[in-house]
């Protein structure tokens, strides 16, 4: 571990890791309805969508005020999709948090350090050009946690 980086983990362990929340995702069955429900109930409008296919799924970023929170809707690409297999077992509804955070990498060390589980060896490409991994939901009191460094917001 170089010299910097040391520091960096020091530096993010007492000054705080999480910058604020990201978004919430939220698992639905079909992607356009839920968008226009959410649209015409809460008012809420898409900002962005794509398609993730690493992850398995279809997603849709909804601004919540000026877009610094947002929500995430969910729907399955496929039935191996983790997201299908939530539905599954609990039908629609929350299924993350995501905290931003400003360097990933640190935060996933310093998580570890501190014995926690991630999903991922390494950070994996999220919403529009981010980088995210997950915190285990055993080792994040019972909610799956995303970490998301963002590609270009201010933090
Ligand atoms: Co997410």
């Amino acid at each position: 571990m170089e010299p910097q980086h040391e520091l960096d983990v020091e530096q993010a362990a007492t000054e705080g890791l999480f910058t604020r929340i990201d978004h919430v995702g939220i698992a639905v069955d079909d992607l356009d309805r839920a968008k226009e429900f959410y649209a015409r109930t809460f008012g809420l409008q898409t900002v962005h969508e794509e398609q993730n296919a690493e992850q398995g799924v279809r997603e849709a970023m909804l601004a919540v005020g000026d877009g610094t929170s947002q929500v995430q809707l969910l729907a399955p690409l496929g039935p191996d999709s983790p997201i299908a297999r939530f539905l599954e077992r609990r039908g629609a509804g929350m299924q993350h948090i995501a905290y931003a955070v400003r360097d990933i990498d640190t935060v996933c060390s310093v998580m570890r350090s501190r014995g926690v589980r991630l999903l991922f060896e390494e950070p994996r490409p999220g919403t529009a050009g981010s980088r995210i991994n997950f915190i285990h939901p055993k080792d994040g009191g019972g909610v799956l946690i995303e970490l998301v460094e963002r590609a270009n917001r201010p933090h």
